[in-house]
Protein backbone atom coordinates (compact mmCIF):
# COMPACT_ATOMS: atom_id res chain seq x y z
CA UNK A 1 0.00 0.00 0.00
CA UNK A 2 2.48 2.31 1.44
CA UNK A 3 4.80 1.62 -1.65
CA UNK A 4 1.76 2.51 -4.36
CA UNK A 5 0.96 5.82 -2.50
CA UNK A 6 4.12 7.04 -2.18
CA UNK A 7 4.84 6.00 -6.46
CA UNK A 8 1.46 8.08 -7.02
CA UNK A 9 3.04 10.90 -5.02
CA UNK A 10 5.81 10.96 -7.33
CA UNK A 11 4.18 10.63 -10.77
CA UNK A 12 1.73 13.39 -9.56
CA UNK A 13 4.57 15.66 -8.76
CA UNK A 14 6.46 14.61 -11.94
CA UNK A 15 3.17 15.35 -13.97
CA UNK A 16 3.43 18.57 -13.10
CA UNK A 17 7.39 19.58 -13.71
CA UNK A 18 8.60 17.57 -16.27
CA UNK A 19 7.47 18.31 -19.66
CA UNK A 20 7.27 15.71 -21.81
CA UNK A 21 9.02 15.49 -24.79
CA UNK A 22 7.59 15.13 -28.51
CA UNK A 23 9.33 14.40 -32.59
CA UNK A 24 7.02 15.33 -35.00
CA UNK A 25 7.39 13.84 -38.62
CA UNK A 26 5.73 15.04 -41.37
CA UNK A 27 5.51 14.30 -45.52
CA UNK A 28 6.85 16.80 -47.60
CA UNK A 29 3.31 17.49 -49.39
CA UNK A 30 0.72 20.62 -47.73
CA UNK A 31 -2.04 18.64 -47.10
CA UNK A 32 -0.24 16.08 -44.61
CA UNK A 33 2.06 19.23 -43.54
CA UNK A 34 -0.24 21.73 -42.60
CA UNK A 35 -2.77 20.07 -40.21
CA UNK A 36 0.32 17.95 -38.52
CA UNK A 37 2.43 20.68 -37.70
CA UNK A 38 -0.11 22.65 -36.03
CA UNK A 39 -1.09 19.81 -33.85
CA UNK A 40 2.32 20.12 -33.20
CA UNK A 41 1.80 23.55 -31.90
CA UNK A 42 -0.70 22.75 -29.60
CA UNK A 43 1.70 20.32 -27.38
CA UNK A 44 3.92 22.78 -27.17
CA UNK A 45 1.33 25.49 -26.37
CA UNK A 46 0.91 23.29 -23.04
CA UNK A 47 4.36 23.31 -22.28
CA UNK A 48 5.88 20.33 -23.85
CA UNK A 49 8.84 20.17 -25.90
CA UNK A 50 8.39 19.96 -29.74
CA UNK A 51 10.61 19.27 -32.75
CA UNK A 52 9.20 18.84 -35.99
CA UNK A 53 11.91 17.23 -38.21
CA UNK A 54 11.71 18.74 -41.71
CA UNK A 55 14.07 19.72 -44.57
CA UNK A 56 15.47 22.75 -45.18
CA UNK A 57 12.75 24.38 -47.53
CA UNK A 58 10.15 23.46 -45.95
CA UNK A 59 11.60 24.91 -43.09
CA UNK A 60 11.50 28.51 -44.19
CA UNK A 61 7.43 27.88 -45.08
CA UNK A 62 6.93 26.50 -41.55
CA UNK A 63 9.35 29.50 -40.06
CA UNK A 64 6.59 31.87 -41.74
CA UNK A 65 3.44 30.25 -41.05
CA UNK A 66 3.75 28.07 -37.81
CA UNK A 67 2.81 30.70 -34.62
CA UNK A 68 6.39 31.04 -32.79
CA UNK A 69 6.65 29.37 -29.63
CA UNK A 70 9.22 29.25 -27.52
CA UNK A 71 9.13 25.36 -26.96
CA UNK A 72 8.13 24.43 -30.41
CA UNK A 73 11.38 23.96 -32.76
CA UNK A 74 12.54 22.64 -35.79
CA UNK A 75 15.09 20.11 -36.77
CA UNK A 76 16.18 20.05 -40.48
CA UNK A 77 17.44 17.00 -42.18
CA UNK A 78 19.00 17.04 -45.36
CA UNK A 79 18.17 15.08 -48.47
CA UNK A 80 20.94 12.10 -48.69
CA UNK A 81 20.27 12.14 -52.02
CA UNK A 82 21.45 14.98 -53.98
CA UNK A 83 19.05 14.06 -56.99
CA UNK A 84 15.71 13.99 -55.11
CA UNK A 85 16.22 17.11 -53.84
CA UNK A 86 17.09 18.62 -56.79
CA UNK A 87 14.31 17.63 -58.80
CA UNK A 88 11.87 18.60 -56.26
CA UNK A 89 10.18 21.84 -56.51
CA UNK A 90 10.66 24.53 -53.54
CA UNK A 91 8.92 23.98 -50.93
CA UNK A 92 5.98 21.82 -50.80
CA UNK A 93 4.11 23.19 -53.70
CA UNK A 94 3.17 19.88 -56.16
CA UNK A 95 2.21 20.77 -59.43
CA UNK A 96 1.57 17.15 -61.57
CA UNK A 97 1.28 13.55 -60.32
CA UNK A 98 4.96 12.76 -61.37
CA UNK A 99 6.42 15.08 -59.09
CA UNK A 100 3.89 13.47 -56.44
CA UNK A 101 5.63 10.23 -57.02
CA UNK A 102 9.16 12.43 -56.10
CA UNK A 103 7.59 13.35 -52.76
CA UNK A 104 6.65 9.89 -52.00
CA UNK A 105 10.17 8.70 -53.18
CA UNK A 106 11.73 11.67 -51.16
CA UNK A 107 10.03 10.36 -47.66
CA UNK A 108 11.65 6.92 -48.25
CA UNK A 109 14.78 8.73 -48.66
CA UNK A 110 14.99 10.38 -45.44
CA UNK A 111 14.63 7.43 -43.56
CA UNK A 112 18.73 6.99 -42.64
CA UNK A 113 19.11 10.72 -41.60
CA UNK A 114 15.88 10.69 -39.78
CA UNK A 115 16.12 7.42 -38.11
CA UNK A 116 19.95 8.20 -36.67
CA UNK A 117 18.89 11.94 -35.30
CA UNK A 118 15.81 10.44 -33.19
CA UNK A 119 17.94 7.40 -32.28
CA UNK A 120 20.69 9.27 -30.59
CA UNK A 121 18.59 11.65 -28.65
CA UNK A 122 15.31 9.65 -28.62
CA UNK A 123 12.16 11.35 -27.51
CA UNK A 124 9.21 10.69 -24.55
CA UNK A 125 6.61 10.10 -28.08
CA UNK A 126 7.15 10.04 -32.12
CA UNK A 127 3.81 11.15 -33.75
CA UNK A 128 4.64 10.42 -37.51
CA UNK A 129 2.65 10.69 -40.76
CA UNK A 130 1.35 7.08 -42.07
CA UNK A 131 3.56 7.01 -45.22
CA UNK A 132 6.75 7.22 -42.70
CA UNK A 133 5.79 3.34 -42.14
CA UNK A 134 8.73 2.42 -40.77
CA UNK A 135 8.74 4.37 -37.77
CA UNK A 136 6.41 1.98 -36.12
CA UNK A 137 9.75 -0.12 -36.26
CA UNK A 138 11.88 2.73 -35.11
CA UNK A 139 9.59 3.35 -31.82
CA UNK A 140 9.13 -0.28 -31.10
CA UNK A 141 13.30 -0.39 -31.10
CA UNK A 142 13.08 2.61 -29.18
CA UNK A 143 10.15 1.58 -26.49
CA UNK A 144 8.84 4.78 -26.89
CA UNK A 145 4.92 5.30 -27.98
CA UNK A 146 4.21 6.45 -31.30
CA UNK A 147 0.52 8.10 -32.47
CA UNK A 148 -0.15 7.83 -35.88
CA UNK A 149 -1.74 10.35 -38.36
CA UNK A 150 -3.20 9.99 -41.39
CA UNK A 151 -5.26 13.04 -42.01
CA UNK A 152 -8.70 11.19 -42.45
CA UNK A 153 -12.06 11.91 -40.34
CA UNK A 154 -12.70 9.29 -37.84
CA UNK A 155 -15.82 8.27 -39.56
CA UNK A 156 -14.01 7.65 -43.02
CA UNK A 157 -11.67 5.69 -41.19
CA UNK A 158 -15.03 3.84 -39.44
CA UNK A 159 -16.35 3.61 -42.84
CA UNK A 160 -13.04 2.12 -44.55
CA UNK A 161 -12.40 -0.73 -41.70
CA UNK A 162 -15.80 -1.51 -41.52
CA UNK A 163 -15.95 -4.41 -44.29
CA UNK A 164 -13.28 -6.36 -41.62
CA UNK A 165 -16.07 -6.20 -38.93
CA UNK A 166 -19.15 -7.46 -40.68
CA UNK A 167 -20.95 -7.98 -37.66
CA UNK A 168 -20.78 -4.93 -36.62
CA UNK A 169 -23.20 -2.59 -37.89
CA UNK A 170 -22.04 1.45 -39.08
CA UNK A 171 -23.77 3.65 -37.75
CA UNK A 172 -25.31 4.70 -40.56
CA UNK A 173 -25.70 2.98 -43.79
CA UNK A 174 -23.40 4.55 -46.06
CA UNK A 175 -23.48 4.12 -49.76
CA UNK A 176 -20.34 6.01 -52.28
CA UNK A 177 -21.32 7.67 -55.12
CA UNK A 178 -18.20 5.97 -57.08
CA UNK A 179 -15.83 2.90 -56.68
CA UNK A 180 -12.57 3.61 -55.65
CA UNK A 181 -9.55 3.07 -58.32
CA UNK A 182 -8.54 -0.92 -57.59
CA UNK A 183 -5.05 -0.26 -55.82
CA UNK A 184 -6.91 2.03 -53.12
CA UNK A 185 -8.25 -0.56 -51.47
CA UNK A 186 -5.18 -2.57 -50.52
CA UNK A 187 -3.13 1.24 -49.89
CA UNK A 188 -5.82 2.13 -47.28
CA UNK A 189 -5.75 -1.97 -45.61
CA UNK A 190 -1.97 -1.36 -45.68
CA UNK A 191 -2.09 2.18 -43.91
CA UNK A 192 -4.86 0.99 -41.49
CA UNK A 193 -2.93 -1.76 -39.96
CA UNK A 194 -0.17 0.07 -39.29
CA UNK A 195 -2.26 2.62 -37.78
CA UNK A 196 -3.81 0.23 -35.47
CA UNK A 197 -0.33 -1.26 -34.51
CA UNK A 198 0.35 2.58 -32.80
CA UNK A 199 -0.62 3.84 -29.57
CA UNK A 200 -3.31 5.66 -31.06
CA UNK A 201 -4.50 8.01 -33.56
CA UNK A 202 -4.80 11.62 -33.27
CA UNK A 203 -7.42 13.20 -35.31
CA UNK A 204 -7.43 16.69 -37.23
CA UNK A 205 -11.78 16.83 -36.03
CA UNK A 206 -13.31 17.35 -33.29
CA UNK A 207 -15.79 14.58 -31.50
CA UNK A 208 -19.30 16.57 -32.29
CA UNK A 209 -18.52 16.32 -35.77
CA UNK A 210 -17.19 12.69 -36.06
CA UNK A 211 -19.96 11.83 -33.59
CA UNK A 212 -19.70 9.95 -30.34
CA UNK A 213 -22.21 7.06 -32.14
CA UNK A 214 -18.50 6.78 -34.50
CA UNK A 215 -16.44 7.09 -31.84
CA UNK A 216 -17.73 4.32 -29.97
CA UNK A 217 -17.66 2.36 -33.21
CA UNK A 218 -14.07 2.55 -33.52
CA UNK A 219 -13.40 1.60 -29.90
CA UNK A 220 -15.43 -1.40 -29.85
CA UNK A 221 -14.43 -2.63 -33.44
CA UNK A 222 -10.60 -2.29 -33.27
CA UNK A 223 -9.85 -1.78 -29.34
CA UNK A 224 -8.17 1.11 -30.25
CA UNK A 225 -7.98 4.62 -28.81
CA UNK A 226 -8.57 7.91 -30.95
CA UNK A 227 -8.19 11.47 -29.67
CA UNK A 228 -9.83 14.32 -31.38
CA UNK A 229 -7.44 17.26 -31.29
CA UNK A 230 -9.30 19.40 -33.71
CA UNK A 231 -9.89 22.08 -36.36
CA UNK A 232 -6.06 22.54 -35.90
CA UNK A 233 -6.78 25.50 -38.18
CA UNK A 234 -8.72 27.53 -35.59
CA UNK A 235 -4.84 27.78 -33.11
CA UNK A 236 -4.67 31.59 -33.51
CA UNK A 237 -2.44 33.45 -35.15
CA UNK A 238 -1.85 36.71 -36.64
CA UNK A 239 -3.57 37.85 -39.69
CA UNK A 240 0.45 37.33 -41.50
CA UNK A 241 0.49 33.87 -40.16
CA UNK A 242 -3.12 32.95 -41.18
CA UNK A 243 -2.59 34.44 -44.90
CA UNK A 244 1.20 32.01 -45.38
CA UNK A 245 -0.47 28.77 -43.69
CA UNK A 246 1.12 26.55 -46.66
CA UNK A 247 2.77 28.73 -48.86
CA UNK A 248 2.73 32.29 -49.73
CA UNK A 249 -0.66 33.54 -50.96
CA UNK A 250 -0.57 35.03 -54.11
CA UNK A 251 -2.96 37.41 -53.51
CA UNK A 252 -2.78 39.95 -50.70
CA UNK A 253 -4.78 39.31 -47.51
CA UNK A 254 -6.19 43.08 -47.88
CA UNK A 255 -6.59 42.80 -51.56
CA UNK A 256 -8.94 39.66 -50.78
CA UNK A 257 -10.53 41.00 -47.40
CA UNK A 258 -11.29 44.50 -49.30
CA UNK A 259 -13.05 42.98 -52.46
CA UNK A 260 -15.06 40.51 -49.49
CA UNK A 261 -15.92 43.94 -47.78
CA UNK A 262 -17.80 45.17 -50.54
CA UNK A 263 -19.75 42.28 -50.94
CA UNK A 264 -23.23 41.56 -49.14
CA UNK A 265 -23.46 38.75 -46.81
CA UNK A 266 -23.50 35.04 -47.74
CA UNK A 267 -23.42 36.30 -51.74
CA UNK A 268 -20.06 34.64 -52.58
CA UNK A 269 -18.90 31.31 -53.55
CA UNK A 270 -15.43 29.95 -52.68
CA UNK A 271 -14.09 27.30 -55.20
CA UNK A 272 -11.27 25.50 -54.57
CA UNK A 273 -10.02 21.99 -55.31
CA UNK A 274 -6.64 21.86 -52.98
CA UNK A 275 -3.26 21.40 -53.74
CA UNK A 276 -2.93 18.17 -55.18
CA UNK A 277 -6.33 18.39 -57.98
CA UNK A 278 -5.39 19.93 -60.99
CA UNK A 279 -8.15 19.34 -63.73
CA UNK A 280 -8.01 19.60 -67.21
CA UNK A 281 -9.04 22.57 -69.12
CA UNK A 282 -12.14 21.02 -70.51
CA UNK A 283 -13.27 20.40 -66.92
CA UNK A 284 -12.26 24.41 -66.02
CA UNK A 285 -14.46 25.39 -68.81
CA UNK A 286 -17.82 23.81 -67.69
CA UNK A 287 -16.77 25.48 -63.90
CA UNK A 288 -17.11 28.87 -65.38
CA UNK A 289 -20.22 28.25 -67.43
CA UNK A 290 -21.40 26.78 -64.41
CA UNK A 291 -20.56 29.58 -62.37
CA UNK A 292 -21.72 32.40 -64.32
CA UNK A 293 -24.52 30.80 -65.00
CA UNK A 294 -25.84 30.70 -61.46
CA UNK A 295 -25.24 34.43 -61.47
CA UNK A 296 -23.19 34.48 -57.99
CA UNK A 297 -20.64 36.62 -57.07
CA UNK A 298 -17.29 33.79 -56.89
CA UNK A 299 -13.84 33.50 -55.51
CA UNK A 300 -12.11 30.70 -57.87
CA UNK A 301 -8.86 29.52 -57.53
CA UNK A 302 -6.83 27.60 -60.09
CA UNK A 303 -3.32 26.12 -60.35
CA UNK A 304 -0.45 29.06 -60.67
CA UNK A 305 0.35 27.40 -63.84
CA UNK A 306 -3.23 28.46 -65.00
CA UNK A 307 -2.53 31.88 -65.44
CA UNK A 308 0.85 33.21 -65.72
CA UNK A 309 0.72 36.95 -67.47
CA UNK A 310 1.91 35.78 -70.64
CA UNK A 311 -0.60 33.13 -71.16
CA UNK A 312 -1.55 33.98 -74.76
CA UNK A 313 -5.35 34.35 -75.58
CA UNK A 314 -5.92 31.08 -77.46
CA UNK A 315 -4.16 28.89 -73.97
CA UNK A 316 -6.96 31.08 -71.88
CA UNK A 317 -9.99 30.02 -73.93
CA UNK A 318 -9.04 26.50 -73.70
CA UNK A 319 -10.31 26.95 -70.09
CA UNK A 320 -12.10 29.88 -69.86
CA UNK A 321 -15.24 31.16 -71.99
CA UNK A 322 -13.87 34.95 -73.98
CA UNK A 323 -14.74 37.60 -72.17
CA UNK A 324 -15.19 35.24 -69.30
CA UNK A 325 -12.94 37.26 -66.44
CA UNK A 326 -13.83 41.21 -67.91
CA UNK A 327 -18.08 40.34 -67.72
CA UNK A 328 -17.61 38.76 -64.14
CA UNK A 329 -15.03 41.81 -63.31
CA UNK A 330 -17.00 42.68 -60.62
CA UNK A 331 -18.71 39.73 -59.22
CA UNK A 332 -15.88 37.72 -59.41
CA UNK A 333 -12.45 36.98 -58.60
CA UNK A 334 -9.88 34.41 -59.91
CA UNK A 335 -6.79 33.47 -58.21
CA UNK A 336 -3.75 31.90 -59.88
CA UNK A 337 -2.34 29.63 -57.15
CA UNK A 338 -2.26 29.47 -53.57
CA UNK A 339 -5.36 31.17 -52.02
CA UNK A 340 -5.71 32.70 -47.89
CA UNK A 341 -8.17 30.16 -47.78
CA UNK A 342 -8.81 30.78 -43.68
CA UNK A 343 -9.21 34.09 -44.31
CA UNK A 344 -11.81 33.35 -47.16
CA UNK A 345 -13.77 31.09 -45.40
CA UNK A 346 -13.95 33.13 -42.18
CA UNK A 347 -15.31 36.48 -43.90
CA UNK A 348 -18.89 36.85 -43.53
CA UNK A 349 -19.60 37.45 -47.49
CA UNK A 350 -18.78 33.74 -48.34
CA UNK A 351 -22.05 31.51 -48.26
CA UNK A 352 -21.33 28.37 -49.49
CA UNK A 353 -17.61 26.56 -50.49
CA UNK A 354 -17.31 24.10 -53.55
CA UNK A 355 -14.88 22.05 -52.55
CA UNK A 356 -12.89 18.89 -53.97
CA UNK A 357 -13.26 17.24 -50.49
CA UNK A 358 -10.25 17.20 -48.78
CA UNK A 359 -10.10 16.61 -44.86
CA UNK A 360 -8.46 19.86 -43.90
CA UNK A 361 -11.05 21.78 -46.66
CA UNK A 362 -13.91 20.58 -44.96
CA UNK A 363 -12.52 21.17 -41.23
CA UNK A 364 -12.20 24.78 -42.36
CA UNK A 365 -15.15 25.29 -44.02
CA UNK A 366 -16.84 24.01 -40.59
CA UNK A 367 -15.06 26.20 -38.22
CA UNK A 368 -16.16 28.80 -40.23
CA UNK A 369 -20.13 27.47 -40.31
CA UNK A 370 -19.91 27.44 -44.25
CA UNK A 371 -22.07 25.07 -45.88
CA UNK A 372 -20.79 22.97 -49.05
CA UNK A 373 -21.05 22.02 -52.30
CA UNK A 374 -19.01 18.49 -52.47
CA UNK A 375 -16.99 17.44 -55.43
CA UNK A 376 -15.00 14.65 -54.11
CA UNK A 377 -11.80 13.80 -56.83
CA UNK A 378 -9.29 11.04 -54.91
CA UNK A 379 -7.98 9.44 -52.13
CA UNK A 380 -10.62 9.61 -49.25
CA UNK A 381 -12.74 12.46 -50.72
CA UNK A 382 -15.80 10.18 -51.43
CA UNK A 383 -16.07 8.88 -47.87
CA UNK A 384 -15.78 12.59 -46.62
CA UNK A 385 -18.80 13.85 -48.84
CA UNK A 386 -21.14 11.40 -47.44
CA UNK A 387 -20.39 12.65 -43.85
CA UNK A 388 -21.03 16.59 -44.99
CA UNK A 389 -23.95 15.60 -47.04
CA UNK A 390 -25.84 12.53 -45.90
CA UNK A 391 -24.50 12.24 -42.30
CA UNK A 392 -24.62 15.22 -41.20
CA UNK A 393 -26.83 17.62 -43.53
CA UNK A 394 -24.40 20.20 -43.96
CA UNK A 395 -23.80 20.47 -48.04
CA UNK A 396 -25.32 19.34 -50.71
CA UNK A 397 -23.38 16.97 -53.60
CA UNK A 398 -22.69 18.59 -57.18
CA UNK A 399 -23.11 14.52 -58.47
CA UNK A 400 -19.33 13.86 -58.95
CA UNK A 401 -18.82 9.95 -59.74
CA UNK A 402 -15.26 9.47 -60.91
CA UNK A 403 -12.70 8.64 -58.56
CA UNK A 404 -9.31 9.08 -59.82
CA UNK A 405 -6.07 7.49 -57.99
CA UNK A 406 -4.47 10.55 -58.31
CA UNK A 407 -6.15 14.43 -58.17
CA UNK A 408 -3.97 14.99 -61.95
CA UNK A 409 -4.58 13.81 -65.23
CA UNK A 410 -7.43 13.51 -67.93
CA UNK A 411 -10.70 12.29 -66.94
CA UNK A 412 -13.65 10.30 -68.18
CA UNK A 413 -16.02 11.90 -67.14
CA UNK A 414 -16.97 15.55 -66.61
CA UNK A 415 -19.44 17.34 -64.32
CA UNK A 416 -21.19 19.65 -66.75
CA UNK A 417 -21.83 22.80 -66.11
CA UNK A 418 -25.60 22.79 -65.78
CA UNK A 419 -24.43 20.26 -62.73
CA UNK A 420 -22.37 22.96 -61.21
CA UNK A 421 -24.79 25.70 -61.35
CA UNK A 422 -27.54 23.23 -59.74
CA UNK A 423 -25.11 22.89 -56.96
CA UNK A 424 -24.17 26.42 -56.69
CA UNK A 425 -27.72 27.38 -56.96
CA UNK A 426 -28.95 24.74 -54.11
CA UNK A 427 -27.44 26.83 -51.35
CA UNK A 428 -26.93 30.02 -52.67
CA UNK A 429 -30.07 30.63 -53.88
CA UNK A 430 -31.98 30.22 -50.61
CA UNK A 431 -35.03 28.37 -49.67
CA UNK A 432 -35.60 26.15 -46.89
CA UNK A 433 -33.12 23.26 -47.72
CA UNK A 434 -30.62 26.02 -48.21
CA UNK A 435 -32.15 27.39 -44.91
CA UNK A 436 -31.76 24.36 -43.22
CA UNK A 437 -28.11 23.28 -44.35
CA UNK A 438 -26.95 26.69 -43.49
CA UNK A 439 -28.20 26.95 -40.20
CA UNK A 440 -26.58 23.30 -39.40
CA UNK A 441 -23.42 24.67 -41.07
CA UNK A 442 -23.64 27.26 -38.29
CA UNK A 443 -24.13 25.43 -35.64
CA UNK A 444 -21.15 22.90 -36.24
CA UNK A 445 -19.12 26.05 -36.83
CA UNK A 446 -20.15 26.80 -33.30
CA UNK A 447 -19.75 23.49 -31.73
CA UNK A 448 -15.88 23.13 -33.52
CA UNK A 449 -15.02 26.61 -31.86
CA UNK A 450 -16.51 25.56 -28.59
CA UNK A 451 -14.68 22.47 -29.10
CA UNK A 452 -11.08 23.75 -28.52
CA UNK A 453 -12.03 26.02 -25.60
CA UNK A 454 -11.09 25.26 -22.04
CA UNK A 455 -13.58 22.43 -21.10
CA UNK A 456 -14.32 21.97 -24.50
CA UNK A 457 -14.13 18.17 -26.07
CA UNK A 458 -10.86 18.64 -28.23
CA UNK A 459 -9.15 20.90 -25.19
CA UNK A 460 -10.38 17.56 -22.69
CA UNK A 461 -8.72 14.84 -25.08
CA UNK A 462 -5.59 16.55 -25.31
CA UNK A 463 -5.52 16.90 -21.60
CA UNK A 464 -6.56 13.23 -21.22
CA UNK A 465 -4.03 12.12 -23.98
CA UNK A 466 -1.40 14.40 -22.46
CA UNK A 467 -1.83 12.65 -18.92
CA UNK A 468 -1.74 9.44 -20.92
CA UNK A 469 1.70 9.74 -22.15
CA UNK A 470 2.69 10.91 -19.18
CA UNK A 471 2.03 8.34 -17.08
CA UNK A 472 3.46 6.03 -19.30
CA UNK A 473 7.14 7.93 -19.34
CA UNK A 474 6.88 8.24 -15.69
CA UNK A 475 6.85 4.37 -15.02
CA UNK A 476 9.26 3.67 -17.24
CA UNK A 477 11.48 6.21 -15.80
CA UNK A 478 10.11 4.46 -12.54
CA UNK A 479 11.04 1.17 -13.48
CA UNK A 480 14.41 1.82 -15.49
C1 LIG B 1 -12.72 12.71 -26.66
O1 LIG B 1 -13.89 13.46 -26.40
C2 LIG B 1 -15.11 12.83 -26.68
C3 LIG B 1 -16.24 13.81 -26.44
O2 LIG B 1 -16.17 14.34 -25.16
C4 LIG B 1 -15.23 11.56 -25.84
O3 LIG B 1 -16.41 10.88 -26.16
C5 LIG B 1 -14.04 10.67 -26.12
O4 LIG B 1 -14.08 9.53 -25.30
C6 LIG B 1 -12.72 11.40 -25.88
N1 LIG B 1 -11.64 10.54 -26.32
C7 LIG B 1 -10.64 10.16 -25.53
C8 LIG B 1 -9.68 9.18 -26.11
O5 LIG B 1 -10.52 10.54 -24.39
Amino acid sequence: MVVIWEEDMRLNSMEKTMPLKFYFIHVLAAGHMIPLCDIATLFASRGHHVTIITTPSNALTLRKSLPSHPFLRLHTVQFPSQEVALDLPDGIEVTDADQLGKVFHATTTLQTPIQNFVEENPPDCIVADFLFLWVDDLAKNLKIPRLAFNGFSLFTICVLQSSHYPNSLLPHPITLNASPPKELPEFFDKMLETELRSYGLIVNNFAELDGEEYIRYYEKTTGHKAWHLGPVSLISRTPEEKAERGMKSVVSIHECVSWLDSKAENSVVYICFGSLCHFPDKQLYEIACGIEASGHGFIWVVPEKKGKEKERQEEKEKWMPEGFEERNAEKGMVIRGWAPQLVILNHRAVGAFLSHCGWNSIVEAVSGGVPMITWPVHGEQFYNEKLISEVRGIGVEVGAAEWRGTGFGEREMLVCRDSIERGVRRIMDGGDEAQEVRRRAQGYGEKAREAVREGGSSHNNLTALIHDLTRLRDAKLISS
